[in-house]
């Protein structure tokens, strides 16, 4: 969470340049947002609350600047606790993401000390120790050591960059936190995600745990945190084509995504097979292999859990990321954990990564993002090839996933042909529910169920993972409250709820579910459910029949997209932004 993006090079406009940039980051955090530029010995600072927008700074031409878009953690949104953050004496400024999770003691000796607080951040803290550390020292060497020392006080997963405007350095540090360098001609960059440097660099080097980097006019140094020996680094081609990440003609990313879905499968179907058999080989010598991810990830992993006993008849056992830490105690050295996550960044994901590798544990990611943590960390990375996802809601790589699962689940079964096969079905299916016939009969649905307080979505077998994604898609982005559940469970609690027009959509596919699943939408309409079926063929109970393509295992791939739909008309109708809904952000670094 939190954007960040800072620059070093000749003197320009650094604070548009800046301010460009985290616009490009704001999925990561849009409570509020900060630009510091080095002027005239001192640091300038912009803040302000809430997004970007179309604000113009008017701060004069700078070699050094940096910014910060923000997701509260530690101190409400407001302008006081926006970053950059200052020092007492203005000669430094931070921006920081992460928990800074011992900040009380912390904060507590520095008041002792003497040192006064503007702030209610667990951020301030970190200034303040680093300007502690600094006392009067002059150069850029001191400002390094001093960070470095300030750093290693700081528990938590955190990023830390000082702007030093004596020196006119970036001092950056941290702790699985992402930050990426960059150089390109116009100077040195560093932020929180490479699409950010896409712009302006063409190689780029990860910050690795235990490195320190200072960026000035003369270029990148890199450092031992703990021993200052100089390092050098390495450097990458940068691979993002800077014009995938443009909405291109789309009203919102997250229209242009949902509609990008037909052509990531095909891609998979395509180009996809050798990872699939790489994974499937890996999960075959394991012995216990076990899915983790969280949101819409962890129900890609569920449908994966689905298609694995289903096609493959083998276990993988499911556990939420934030859960997983609560079982690690069945890992061994033979044990396969398969981390799902679009970003690679989730710290839910990376933290029980780490701790199931230190295990011995082998470690599988199927991760969008390359070069992102999780990528880094693990030992076999199938990459989705989704293209930048930048809408919060995850709609592509959520489809990616699960059609690299569908493939996995085939080549384990030894039948790639058909896995394949389901996919290229997959891939009309989902182009027969992107199109305007079936948005308007989506937007009638929306129409009817936008006051509406509640909703439920229920579904069964390999349906049930796609009811619970199907309920978060639609709350996230339209904050109506929507619950997916089993649809066996509805008599044991669920229907108390159901009352006269209570909206519930029906997932019905042509499998072995279809004739309980149908007695299930029965009883709701017998309480006053309003029943839409999602379903390739109609039936009596439906009040609305949202027809969609039989095509076999590969059901989840069309099922999920009719309810993506339902939340982006139901965002719109209700007045919201798409493509950033409250309190969310694309990133979830923090725990
Ligand atoms: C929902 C959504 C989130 C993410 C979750 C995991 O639309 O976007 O639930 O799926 O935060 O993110 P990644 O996949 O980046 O680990």
């Amino acid at each position: 969470m939190c954007g960040i993006f800072g620059y070093v090079g000749r003197p320009v406009d650094a604070a548009d340049m800046v301010l460009t940039a985290l616009r490009r980051l704001e999925y990561r955090g849009y409570d509020s947002w900060g630009v510091c530029i080095g002027v005239n010995g001192h640091c300038e600072i912009a803040k302000s609350v809430g997004k970007i927008g179309d604000a113009v700074l008017d701060l004069p031409d700078s070699g050094i600047g940096f910014g910060h878009t923000r997701w509260a953690t530690h101190g409400g949104v407001t302008r006081e606790n926006a970053h950059p953050i200052r020092d007492a004496s203005g000669r430094l400024a931070i921006i920081h993401n992460g928990i800074i999770e011992n900040f009380r003691p912390l904060k507590a000796s520095l008041l002792t000390a003497g040192y006064h607080f503007v702030s209610e951040t667990d951020t301030e803290v970190a200034v303040h120790l680093v300007a502690r550390y600094l006392g009067d020292g002059a150069d850029a060497v001191h400002v390094r050591r001093a960070t470095a020392s300030a750093f290693s006080d700081l528990r938590g997963l955190n990023a830390i960059i000082i702007l030093d405007q004596v020196t006119q350095t970036l001092t950056a540090v941290k702790k699985v936190s992402p930050l990426v360098i960059g150089r390109g001609p116009g100077g040195v960059f560093i932020a929180s995600d490479a699409l950010a440097l896409a712009p302006h660099c063409s190689e780029v080097c990860y910050l690795e745990d235990g490195y320190i980097a200072q960026l000035s006019e003369a270029g990148v140094g890199l450092y031992r945190a703990d021993t200052d020996a100089p390092v050098t680094p390495t450097w990458e081609r940068l691979l993002i084509d800077h014009r995938a990440v443009e909405l291109g003609g789309y009203p919102h990313f997250m229209l242009k995504e949902m509609s990008e879905q037909p052509e990531v499968i095909e891609r998979i179907s395509r180009d996809g097979i050798e990872q699939a058999r790489q994974l499937a080989a890996l999960i075959r010598e394991s012995y216990g292999a076990f899915f983790l991810g969280c949101g819409t990830a962890s129900y890609a992993a569920l449908t994966g859990a689905y298609l694995f006993s289903r096609i493959a008849r083998r276990h993988v056992n499911f556990v939420v990321g934030s859960e997983f830490m609560y079982q690690e105690h069945f890992l061994t050295n033979r044990s396969l954990v398969i981390a799902l996550s679009q970003s690679g960044e989730t710290a839910d994901v990376i933290e029980p990564v780490l701790a199931a590798k230190q295990r011995g544990a082998r470690i599988a990611a199927l991760v969008n993002v390359r070069g992102s943590t999780l990528d880094r960390i693990a030992d076999f990375s199938l990459y989705l090839n989704a293209g930048p996802e930048q809408c919060v809601l995850s709609t592509k790589a959520y489809t990616a996933k699960v059609a690299n699962l569908l493939l996995t689940a085939h080549i384990l079964n030894g039948s790639e042909h058909v896995g394949r096969d389901l996919l290229w079905r997959a891939v009309d299916g989902v182009r027969s529910v992107l199109t305007p016939n079936f948005s308007n009969a989506v937007l009638a649905v929306a129409e009817r169920f936008k006051h509406q307080r509640s909703l439920f979505v229920v579904g069964r077998g390999l349906s049930y993972p796609t009811a619970l994604e199907a309920a978060l898609k639609i709350k996230e982005v339209s904050y109506i409250h929507a619950e997916g559940f089993a649809g066996g469970e509805l008599k044991h609690g669920v229907i108390a709820l159901i009352e006269e027009g209570t909206p519930c959509l029906v997932y019905s596919p042509l499998d072995e579910t279809r004739a309980d699943i149908l007695s299930g939408a029965m009883e709701m309409k017998a309480r006053g459910g309003f029943i839409v079926g999602i379903s390739p063929e109609e039936d009596a109970v439906f009040d609305v029949h949202l027809p969609i393509p039989d095509v076999g295992d590969a059901a989840p791939l069309v099922m999920a997209p009719p309810a993506q739909m339902l939340g982006y008309q139901l965002a719109l109708l209700r007045g919201y932004d798409p493509d950033k809904p409250r309190n969310l952000a694309k990133s979830v670094t923090v725990k």
